[in-house]
């Protein structure tokens, strides 16, 4: 499927080719044709079009009276629409912005300006999807008129008609801003703005006023509270939605750049990673692969479990370095053929605090290091380094637990060979609830009914 669906209002059957010749070769989009007004209004009844060229010129109508009919149907009126005329006449460029239109093009425009005008349209039309703007006022038709601007635009608003009832929105929508009346009953503007900045998971919220108040020194203490705009009324509906377009097109360049600042960071960070965990492998070549494994089942683990994104990917992180601490013991002890004796076992189990001491000073993974540091506690206490007991442990740490046994198991160690897929399943359960968590081993078990290789082998042993 295409990215974006075009329509074309057109008699000529030549336009198509001509309009598809421009865009085409640009933009992933199809585009389809009508040669009718009335041939339009069908199309736009069975599918949802990003963008409408209408041609001024139609058999049945006038594009402009077009553009007024797919502006007052619910299902057209928050598409943008391009009129295209032969003639670059005042009065019809009036009428069509007067109807409703976005932009309005002669036929001779069209090879220099439509792939930008089109492409502007979309990028906006791009940045409004989704967006959900708060309007708060005491006065319903302010809140209708606003709403009615800001849907045709084709934002989604929610409304509140004072404060208080602002304040409850807000405890279960982020909305991507809050434009707000100032002077209103029970909670004022002044006193919601306060109480959105001092919201930590909403402070971050732009906020627009509007206000009968012009004086200067008014407006310059809003803006001090940290108001993006203020809009004195009685305010022009046209001038409202450009202003908000640029606050959101302000905010929504900044955190497209924190997004790449962060996503450099990670791959900063995944080099370290990767660099920790290869120095250790290089040193001890048993456990060569051994941290991606973990890292690849506990991931999918919390994934199975229902987890976020960032839960999946912290996962993964913790699974990759849950050994690192290995980097501080010898030799002679982490490379060890035969058995430890008591001294060596206590200093290889000091390995998780090791690695949490080192992950320390690393502010991005804090919230891995209680993999790291609990991987060895068992759920029913007798683990290291503290010997914390059920679900003291936390999730995360008791997930890769499991994941951890299952790949020392069925890989050769210094001291044994690796067990075969029935006997290390067969151990993994007989430690289900001493050793492991429960539910986690059950979850284990969902990964390994979705594992291709496990069904080769129950087939191999029926
Ligand atoms: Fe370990």
């Amino acid at each position: 499927m295409a990215q974006y669906r075009l329509l074309l209002v057109d008699a000529d059957p030549l336009a198509l080719q001509t309009i598809y010749g421009i865009l085409g070769g640009n933009m992933d989009l199809e585009l389809r044709s009508a040669s009718s007004g009335a041939k339009a209004l069908e199309l736009t009844d069975e599918l949802p079009f990003d963008c409408i060229l209408i041609s001024m010129e139609l058999p049945d109508e006038s594009g402009i009276a077009l553009c007024q009919e797919l502006r007052n149907r619910s299902s057209t009126k928050a598409v943008p629409v391009v009129i295209i005329s032969l003639i670059n006449s005042e009065a019809n460029i009036e009428a069509s912005f007067k109807a409703g239109a976005t932009a309005y093009l002669t036929s001779y425009e069209l090879g220099t300006r439509l792939l930008d005008v089109v492409q502007n349209i979309l990028k906006k039309q791009d940045m409004r999807q989704g967006r959900t703007i708060l309007v708060v006022d005491d006065a319903p038709s302010v809140c209708d008129i606003v709403e009615e601007a800001l849907t045709l635009t084709g934002f989604t608003v929610i409304k509140a008609y004072n404060g208080r009832e602002a304040l409850k929105a807000l405890e279960s929508v982020t909305p991507d801003l809050i434009i707000s009346d100032i002077v209103m009953p029970e909670i004022d503007g002044i006193t919601l703005l306060k109480t959105v900045r001092s919201w930590p998971e909403k402070a971050a919220i732009p906020f627009m006023a509007m206000s009968a108040f012009s004086e200067r020194s008014y407006l310059l203490r809003m803006q001090h509270m940290g108001v993006e705009a203020y809009m004195v009324k009685p305010f022009n509906m046209d001038h409202l939605v450009m202003q908000v377009e640029q606050i959101l097109a302000n905010n929504y360049n900044m955190l497209l750049k924190k997004r790449e600042f962060l996503e450099r960071e990670r791959g900063l960070l995944l080099g370290t990673i990767t660099s920790l965990v290869a120095a250790l492998e290089a040193r001890d070549p048993y456990t060569h692969g051994h941290s991606e494994n973990v890292a690849n089942i506990v991931s999918q683990m919390v994934k199975i479990a229902g987890g976020s994104e960032a839960d999946v990917e912290a996962a993964y992180l913790g699974g990759r370095l849950h050994d690192i601490g290995k980097i501080g013991i010898p030799d002679a002890i982490l490379l060890k053929p035969g058995p430890l004796n008591s001294d060596e076992m206590q200093l290889i189990q000091q390995h998780p605090v090791i690695g949490a001491h080192i992950l320390e000073p690393i502010s991005s993974l804090a919230g891995i290091i209680s993999i790291v540091l609990y991987h060895h506690e068992r759920y029913d206490g007798t683990g290291y380094p503290n010997r914390l007991k059920g679900k003291e442990i936390p999730l995360w740490a008791r997930m890769t637990a499991v994941a951890d046994v299952y790949d020392a198991l069925s890989s050769d160690r210094p001291y044994r060979p690796s067990m075969s897929i029935e006997q290390t399943m067969s151990v993994i359960t007989s430690i289900r609830g001493s050793h492991l968590c429960p539910e986690c081993t059950d979850i284990f078990m969902e990964w390994v009914k979705q594992q291709e290789f496990f069904k080769g082998d129950i087939k191999k042993t029926e």
